[in-house]
């Protein structure tokens, strides 16, 4: 036989178990570079032609042509299978492990309002309801604010045309509570208010309060007190301490703000209640004669105490956070947290 014709017999025993045995795209491509490549076993059998007898190489260059052609066709076909291979059978990969669900909750304020409101149906209160976009009349002017008066200044809200504002307080819920009823009158209310601040750590331009109002016969400023030291009470525990400072607003006379004792620092000091052991709340005060005229009751036989209560302030003293733009910039990992 001529030594070509049976190196090339070779060739195509080796080359044909090398390939059953190959997986990778690397195996493959230095198996075509080994046999069929420019270099390649083949081409080298090729360029030995001119040693074979002239009237055998064109029988030993078409066996040698065979080859290259049934090894370039099992390598694709190879090829073929093992990107089958390659692919996954299925796209569910039942090895992971299990996706758990995002269980949603509720905002720390909704918590909050939520445990205000508790403690006050427990003291006898209900609740009551005004709009967002508030009018003048009912923002300031019912409340003893007229038009001169600071509180007005246009910085101090969001006007959403002449004489109608996002309301900077829920105190003129006050208002429409008494001119829809008589009293005794006992309620509290909830809501979003909204001023014109720069937000920082302890301001946000919408916000949240809760108003309480009581009109009666015969209700003094040792009842205000009392209740605001109830629900302090029943919101931190027994240790949290209240004090009233005196203060001016409008539609109450006398009038204080309150505070509580830190629940952060237990009333040491801390960066919170800027080192003083105390966080202010908001104002209260006894219901002055002026805003019981716009509503039709008699200041002569009924009074009344009023107080706000500032919920931002309470939930970042119930969840301990330092800034109150937390509560407002929807960051997940600090929502998920509280
Ligand atoms: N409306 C006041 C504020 O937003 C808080 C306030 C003070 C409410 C005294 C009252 C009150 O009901 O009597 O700053």
């Amino acid at each position: 036989m001529i030594p070509l014709l049976k190196k090339l017999e070779e060739l195509r025993n080796t080359a044909f178990e090398e390939l059953e045995s190959l997986s990778s795209k690397a195996d493959f491509e230095a198996f075509r570079v080994k046999y069929l490549g420019r270099k390649g076993e083949i081409t080298s059998c090729l360029r030995e032609l001119s040693s074979v007898e002239p009237d055998m190489r064109p029988k030993v260059g078409a066996a040698a042509n065979e080859l290259k052609k049934e090894l370039t066709e099992a390598l694709e076909s190879r090829l073929n299978e093992a990107d089958v291979k390659a692919k996954p059978k299925s796209k569910i990969d039942l090895t992971l492990p299990g996706r758990s669900h995002f269980l949603g909750k509720k905002h720390p304020i909704s918590r909050t309002v939520e445990d205000i409101i508790d403690i006050f149906y427990g003291l006898g209160f209900s609740v009551a309801q005004g709009p967002d976009v508030e009018t003048d009349y009912y923002n300031f002017d019912a409340l003893n604010t007229p038009d001169e008066h600071p509180a007005r200044d246009i910085n101090d809200t969001f006007y959403v045309e002449d004489g109608i504002c996002l309301r900077t307080h829920t105190s003129p819920v006050q208002i429409r509570t008494m001119e829809n009823k008589k009293p005794p009158v006992r309620i509290i209310a909830p809501g979003r208010c909204y001023r014109k601040d720069t937000p920082d750590a302890s301001h946000a331009p919408n916000f949240f309060q809760v108003e309480g109002l009581y009109v009666d016969t015969n209700v003094t400023f040792a009842d205000l007190k009392g209740v605001i030291n109830v629900f302090a009470r029943r919101m931190f525990g027994s240790d949290v301490k209240v004090r009233f400072r005196p203060h001016f607003f409008p539609f109450t006379e006398p009038s204080a703000e309150y505070d509580f004792s830190c629940m952060i620092c237990g009333g040491k000091g801390c960066r919170t209640c800027k080192n003083t052991g105390w966080v202010e709340i908001s104002g209260a005060g006894m219901v002055d004669p002026a805003v019981f005229g716009h509503v039709g009751y008699d200041p002569s036989i009924y009074s009344g105490y009023a107080f706000g209560m500032g919920v931002d302030r309470i939930t970042m003293l119930r969840y301990r956070i330092n800034d109150i733009r937390y509560l407002y910039d929807n960051d997940l990992r600090v929502l998920t947290k509280l």
